[in-house]
């Protein structure tokens, strides 16, 4: 068995290391020539991947080869992974220029009784559309009958992506009975596989487990409004509400490529009222922290943390850049920190002045509560909102 992981970002290198670590010869595929150069020296393009580094230097170049030739590496697999991303545009909807791209590389290299598996987070039925069409276009061959193809997502959270292949199942659905087998078989061998009904099956379970945390997310941020208006400490009565049938999650900003993306494939699609508000009340957050500043008067703010999550340096829907151009909007002049970014990445990335002194501000917004910012904060205490960017 030879494996292709196509796609070595945040989800697909960890991916690929796993499965060299689980003694199989792997290739990994990415576009990205200098991404792959790295990988083949031993050297882990994504720092804060918890336990990668190790794995890289130990299979780069050897049981991990990375390659940027997506059709020749097709011919030498015959299992091929998929995990690239999948955005939305502004109209939210979804953008498959991606995967439509690997799928076509892959479908001219695939050859009779290969296995594909796809594990981006897609809108449901795409498995057994738009990827069984474009791989038996370009390959002359016919799924679930000369080759077999399946869906299992993602599970990860970027940090934690090696450990979840231990803590979290993966399921697996395919378009056949044969192809949830085949790729059952294949995740056996350095995951928990758990079969489900079919590759649709498999898609919705991805969906629903975001929007899960985002509709709870949305009920956390109602309950921390009304606490606020009531006086009430929110915290206390998180705790105070929890037994076994209530565990209230913590409010604040969603942001990242995956839950604030995922429920627009089902909004578009189906009647969802629930899930379609819980996404605005939590995208609306931001105006709510931006009415809070008011109190502390003066026009300079900052804004502390500006990736989309504390540790990941990713901007992706990263609720600080829709904050620092709301809070723009209302005519304040904005400056940003973030321990992940230099000083010309966030003038550059973020368009604001960079935070090198805070007598220069009149008060901040926190975004991410990176431990460096603490003794920062002393010099302006009473004046930060203190939000959260939850998760991604
Ligand atoms: N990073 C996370 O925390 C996280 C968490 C959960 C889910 N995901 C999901 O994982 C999937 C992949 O996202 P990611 O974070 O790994 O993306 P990423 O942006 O980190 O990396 C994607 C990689 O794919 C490569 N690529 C793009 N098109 C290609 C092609 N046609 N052929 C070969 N390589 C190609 C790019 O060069 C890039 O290196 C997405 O569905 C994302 O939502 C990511």
């Amino acid at each position: 068995m030879k494996v292709s992981v196509v796609g070595l970002g945040k989800a697909g290198l960890p991916l690929a290391a796993v499965i060299a670590d689980a003694g199989l010869e792997v290739i990994g595929v990415d576009l990205d020539k200098s991404k792959t150069e790295l990988i083949n020296k031993g050297i882990n393009p994504i720092k804060e991947e918890q336990g990668l580094s190790e794995l890289i230097k130990k299979y780069g170049g050897k049981r991990l080869k990375a390659v940027s030739d997506p059709i020749a590496a097709a011919k030498e697999s015959n299992t091929h992974i998929i995990i690239v991303p999948l955005f939305i545009d502004e109209d939210k909807k979804p953008d498959f220029s991606l995967i439509k791209k690997a799928l076509e590389n892959v479908g001219k290299g695939l050859k009779k009784n290969d296995l594909v598996v796809l594990e981006t987070t897609v809108p449901i039925k795409t498995t057994e559309t738009i990827v069984r069409d474009i791989l038996e276009k370009n390959s002359g061959l016919k799924a679930g009958k000369d080759f077999y193809l399946a869906y299992s997502p993602e599970r990860i959270m970027t940090g934690y992506a090696i450990s979840r292949f231990k803590e979290f199942p993966k399921l697996v659905g395919g378009v056949s009975k044969k192809s949830t087998d085949k790729a059952f078989n294949l995740y056996k061998k350095f995951a928990m596989p758990i079969k489900v009904s079919n590759s649709r099956t498999a898609e919705l379970a991805k969906i629903a487990e975001g929007i899960y945390r985002d509709v709870n997310i949305a009920l956390a941020n109602e309950l921390f409004k009304v606490s606020e208006h009531y006086g009430i400490d929110f915290w206390e009565v998180k705790e105070a509400a929890k037994h076994q049938y209530c565990n209230i999650l913590e409010p604040g900003n969603v942001g990242g490529h995956c839950i604030p993306v995922y429920p627009w494939f089902l909004i578009n699609e189906t009647n969802v009222p629930l899930i379609k508000l819980a996404r605005n009340i939590n995208d609306d957050m931001i105006n709510y922290y931006a009415k809070k500043i008011e109190k502390f008067g003066g026009k300079r703010v900052g804004v502390m943390g500006l990736s989309y999550r504390e540790g990941v340096k990713e901007k992706a829907y990263s609720r600080s850049i829709d904050l620092i151009r709301l809070l723009k909007k209302k005519g304040y002049e904005v400056y940003g920190l973030d321990p992940l970014y230099s000083k010309e990445e966030i003038e550059k990335e973020f368009s604001v002045k960079y935070l090198d002194d805070f007598k220069k501000i009149d008060a901040i917004i926190l975004m991410n509560k990176e431990s460096q910012y603490k003794n920062k904060l002393k010099s302006i205490k009473n004046k930060v909102v203190d939000v959260k960017n939850v998760l991604g």
